[in-house]
């Protein structure tokens, strides 16, 4: 049993011998399709997002790095477009390392990616002049996707950056979800003037969402999405101690270009693990790792 692999100009796909799959487009390093072995897809991708690189994916998982939404009052990140730079880069492919010797059913497939101040844009290192690099690693087995960055700061200042994998996962219904394992945690609630509330009970949505959690209970507690009562994600993060929750919902999705079809905020949630409230400081030399599971 082997892992299949192919990689061409524009992406990486990597198949398991169990037949679980995973495309990444080398723009944003973004995962764009992850199925598991009877095809079924478990991400969201918008029909309209743009795969040519002319925009950052609306779907799949895209990347935010150094900052979450745009920063006027950060000056290091204030002339960066929204979400960073790290979605809407061309990132190279690093290699693959895979395991494949233990039978068919424990193969596994991990793909690096990297981006660095060195292969950056000359327009964005103008907006963010820092000597960094970034591998960022995909891990595919027949029960998880596993996605890890590594920051470097390879200056001689300090680096101050937001990060988080911002995860689509699709859903059935999302009248039907519950979001559980943020219990009495601390959130920023973006759609209501940023206040910080306390969640009590599991998450439902039932409108436009969008919040920040701090889990009370860290990071390595799973985020557990259910649906009609049964599992269908388990997120568990290592250093990323924030849960970003969104769905834009009607009106939203309405304006989005890219957002399609239309009412396919039913079949989506975002569940996006990082580091986001505050900032994260890397002193020169220094190195930043964090991760997320996701099992199905
Ligand atoms: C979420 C933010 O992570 O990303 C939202 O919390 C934002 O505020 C959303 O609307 C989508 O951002 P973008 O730039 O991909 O449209």
């Amino acid at each position: 049993p082997q892992v299949n692999f192919s990689h061409g100009n524009s992406r990486v796909t990597a198949v398991l011998p169990t037949g679980d799959n995973v495309t990444i487009l080398l723009y944003g390093a973004t995962v764009i399709s992850w199925k598991n072995r009877f095809g079924t897809e478990k991400l969201w991708v918008s029909d309209a997002a743009k795969l040519d690189g002319s925009k950052a994916v609306r779907g799949g998982i895209p990347l935010v790095f150094p900052v979450f939404g745009t920063s006027p009052d950060h000056a290091a990140t204030s002339k960066l477009p929204q979400h960073g730079f790290a979605r809407n880069s061309r990132w190279e492919f690093l290699g693959k390392s895979s395991s494949e010797s233990a039978g068919p059913s424990d193969s596994s497939v991990k793909l690096d990616f990297g981006l660095s101040s060195a292969t950056l844009d000359d327009s964005v290192k103008g907006q963010w002049p820092f000597t960094f690099s970034l591998i960022y690693s995909v891990t595919l087995t027949p029960e998880s996707l596993s996605t890890s960055i590594v920051v470097t700061n390879d200056g001689d200042k300090p680096i101050e950056f937001q990060v988080l994998m911002h995860t689509y996962l699709r859903v059935d219904d999302i009248s039907k979800i519950q979001v559980t394992g943020l219990e009495d945690s601390p959130y920023v609630d973006k759609v209501d003037a940023a206040k910080t509330k306390s969640q009590s009970g599991a998450v439902t949505i039932t409108g436009e969402t969008d919040r920040v959690y701090t889990p009370a209970k860290g990071p390595s507690h799973a985020v557990v999405v259910s649906e009609e009562g049964e599992e269908v994600f388990t997120v568990v993060r290592d250093n990323l101690k924030d849960v970003v929750v969104w769905n834009p919902w009607t009106e939203k999705a309405a304006g989005m270009g890219d957002f399609e079809p239309k009412d396919g905020f039913k079949q989506m949630i975002c569940i996006e693990a990082g580091a986001v409230n505050g900032w994260t400081t890397l002193d020169a030399g220094d190195a930043f790792e964090g991760a997320q599971t996701i099992s199905d």
